[in-house]
């Protein structure tokens, strides 16, 4: 057995909980505790996806049957969950690791399920010992959840006399010792991570799943913001969303650095519910279609409005 499972006791949170904070998902409590199913139903509802979709549901699949054949005393396959992440910026890598570390706590994979985001800058020191001592606190902040590291390849950059090599060191020796209740989750543009696998030939095969996160179509980016707006409970008054559909082809065009990044729709949409705001605040009488729409005028990008012509 490579895994160990955690009993948890399973709560049902109701719907109208989940929607009650204004910027909700990434600020929804920590401690909360679904089920498996719940969770999987968080992550079919992200736009777009489908290659990542299909992953996890059989990584999800997978454990639920190694616990069932663990349950017949029927040997197991040792599970190895660390991941790497390829994709450009914006394109839900951060939004899925933490899905995967609830769905894993829901599980029983992991004690806890919590998200430790960490870059190079906090794992490596600036002298001898110092990066040893960085990282391992680290790990010691991610047990029982996942320690998810942003433009892994850094780590290597600076080449064998750098002290990133002593921090991916101290990672690969946790992945082993700390195996049953810590998941690694490397992440980075695709090209780069690449050479990074390739460069550190002991990483291949401890990170045995590979999940590409391309780069989302206007369509896709256009429905992400309509979803915000959704859960947010606004929408967008018929000229706002030619406003959206234009401003997301002018930025996705190629070359363009917001090319498929869903933090722009973020920025877009938390931007014109801030304006809307502002707009309505003076008057004296508001209609409840008033107060969740978002109008052409409310929709900016860089301070330019954007009409419809
Ligand atoms: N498929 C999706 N469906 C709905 N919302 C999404 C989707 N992908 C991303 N988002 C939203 O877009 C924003 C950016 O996503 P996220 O932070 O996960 O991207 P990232 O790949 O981690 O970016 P970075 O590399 O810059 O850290 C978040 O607010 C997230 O909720
Ligand atoms: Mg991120």
């Amino acid at each position: 057995m490579n895994f160990r499972l955690h009993p948890q006791p399973l709560r049902n949170v109701h719907t109208k909980d989940k929607h009650q904070n204004l910027f909700l998902n990434n600020k929804k409590d920590d401690n909360e505790q679904l089920k498996p199913e719940i969770i999987m139903q968080e992550l079919n509802a992200l736009i777009g996806l489908t290659e990542v979709k299909n992953l996890i549901s059989e990584i999800y699949a997978f454990v639920q049957i190694q616990k069932r054949r663990e349950r017949e005393k029927l040997c197991t396959d040792p599970l190895v969950l660390h991941m790497i992440f390829k994709g450009n910026p914006g394109t839900g890598k951060t939004t899925v690791a933490r899905i995967i570390g609830k769905l894993f706590r829901a599980m029983g994979v992991l004690s806890k399920g919590h998200l430790i985001e960490v870059e190079r800058a906090d794992l490596v020191g600036e002298y001898i010992g110092h990066t040893a001592h960085k990282t391992r606190e680290q790990l010691r902040r991610a047990l029982g959840g996942i320690l998810f590291i942003d433009e892994a390849y850094s780590l290597a950059r600076g080449g064998e006399k750098d002290f990133g090599k002593e921090s991916i060191d101290v990672l690969v020796k946790a992945m082993e010792d700390q195996k049953d209740n810590l998941i690694l989750i490397l992440a980075g543009y695709k090209k780069e991570m690449e050479w990074f696998i390739r460069t550190n030939p002991g990483l291949y095969s401890r990170f045995p799943l590979h999940i590409t996160f391309p780069d989302y179509s206007v369509e896709e980016l256009y429905r992400i913001g309509e979803l915000m707006l959704h859960k947010r409970q606004y929408k967008l008054a018929p000229e706002a969303q030619a406003a959206l559909r234009r401003i997301l082809i002018e930025q996705t065009t190629k070359g363009n650095q917001n090319e498929g990044n869903a933090r722009l729709v973020r920025n877009i949409i938390e931007r014109a519910i801030r304006r809307q705001a502002v707009r309505l605040v003076k008057k004296p009488r508001l209609t409840r279609e008033e107060l969740m729409l978002i109008q052409a005028e409310d929709i900016i990008l860089n301070g330019r409005i954007n009409w419809v012509n």
